[in-house]
């Protein structure tokens, strides 16, 4: 294993109806931020929920976080926080509002002219407002990570910043929420939460039995719970894609082996340059990467193919284009492309991809660090 520090202090309060324990976890007279998107809280009843639990509280609103959080309305939610004198960050919604909650505690007490270009250069970040969430679309795992992915409109990238005192003090995991996902987010949300097992689990192996057998248990209960989830979505699924979805980018899976995430920063690429969602750029790009990868990935693609998919082919080649074959599957059963052209009429133009790759520093992508820009266009003429 490589050496590793782990501490995820998140709260978790799990199950329905907890959303009323908010009215413990944030103290009487707590001057409150409540960030939150496009209104999907206002019209499944958790704006209620979170009001009414914060009756003692000193709200203030910001609504109009954008899917795929922009920079550019974050900085106006940070004069907004400032001039209030904010002391708890509060998101409501999907990965994209917690995203921006988190940057928002961060950004939101510096005083620099440009808090993108300033957190780019490494610069110090004294305090850090505290963080709660309410998370009502189980996909990225941010209501307990330190990650944020943010959208700078004026640069034309998205890019992942990290913040460790960013991680929410709470988050609140009510599956009743996502009684109103519709199709499209279900299928989303499943296929996000497969790959961030998948660019911590196919890499190089290394002697960490736990991590990997852990990411194995993710990856079947996504398997066989998201298409129930997506056929049915019934409170058993939810609960249990819900926790998943947590699990697989908490920190725990990834502690001490090597991770990947180079789908992961061409899909953020492929965001921002074509507006697609998340997990559709994952799935469009990740089967072709792993057939590109398949010699540096053998190891770890047998034991996949064995103890994901359940196949016997003792042939490893033989047994990792099986298994790459059935991800492919799954994520065509989750409603999901699995090539660039399945968005046609959209045409991504792997030179457009490149770029901005290199505008973001990202030129030496994978887990040995030896996935360059020429192999990435490589992968996308594969995947065209
Ligand atoms: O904006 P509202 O009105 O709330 O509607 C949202 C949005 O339109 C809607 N929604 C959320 N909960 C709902 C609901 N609609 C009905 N009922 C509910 N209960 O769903 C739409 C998508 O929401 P969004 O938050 O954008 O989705 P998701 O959770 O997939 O988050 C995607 C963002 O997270 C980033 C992605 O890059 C993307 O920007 N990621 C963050 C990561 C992290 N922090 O670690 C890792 C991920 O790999 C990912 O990059
Ligand atoms: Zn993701």
């Amino acid at each position: 294993m490589i050496q590793f520090r782990l501490c995820n202090p998140t709260e978790i309060v799990f199950g329905a109806g907890q959303i009323s324990t908010l009215s413990k976890l944030v103290a009487p007279g707590t001057r409150v931020l409540l960030l939150y998107g496009g209104g999907s809280i206002k019209r499944n009843g958790t704006y209620d929920k979170v009001m009414a639990a914060l009756r003692d509280c000193d709200v203030t609103e910001f609504a109009g976080i954008e899917v795929n959080p922009v920079y550019e309305t974050i900085m106006k939610a940070a004069a907004v926080v400032r001039e209030k004198g904010v002391e708890l960050i509060l998101g409501v919604g999907g990965g994209s509002v917690v995203d921006a909650a988190k940057f928002l505690a961060t950004v939101a007490p510096l005083d620099v002219d440009d808090a993108w270009d300033y957190l780019l250069a490494g610069g110090r970040v004294a305090t850090v407002l505290p963080v709660g969430a309410i998370l009502t679309l189980p996909a990225t795992g941010s209501e307990s990570n330190p990650v944020s992915v943010i959208s700078n409109h004026g640069k034309r990238l998205k890019l992942p910043f990290a913040e460790e005192r960013a991680r929410p003090r709470f988050a609140i995991l009510d599956p009743d929420t996502m009684a109103s996902l519709d199709t499209r987010q279900l299928q989303n949300g499943v296929v996000d939460a497969f790959t961030h097992v998948v660019e911590q689990y196919l890499t190089l192996p290394v002697n960490a039995p736990v991590q990997y057998g852990f990411s194995e248990v993710l990856m079947r209960t996504l398997v066989e719970w998201g298409p129930r989830l997506v056929e049915r979505n019934d409170a058993e699924a939810r609960e249990t894609v819900m926790w998943a979805a947590n699990q697989a980018l908490n920190g725990l899976i990834g502690a001490g082996v090597p991770q990947d995430w180079s789908t992961h920063m061409i899909g953020h690429a492929i965001t921002a340059l074509y507006d697609i969602d998340h997990a559709r750029t994952l799935s469009m790009v990740m089967p072709s990467l792993l057939r590109f990868r398949n010699a540096a990935k053998e190891a770890m693609l047998q034991r996949y193919a064995r103890n994901v998919w359940d196949i016997t082919e003792s042939d490893p080649r033989a047994a990792g284009e099986e298994a790459i074959r059935r991800t492919e599957d799954f994520f065509q059963r989750m409603g999901c492309p699995v090539r660039l052209s399945d968005v046609a009429p959209i045409k991504i133009d792997p030179a457009e991809i490149v770029e901005h790759l290199e505008r973001a520093d990202q030129k030496a992508l994978g887990e040995g660090r030896d996935i360059g820009l020429a192999d990435v266009r490589a992968i996308l003429h594969m995947a065209a």
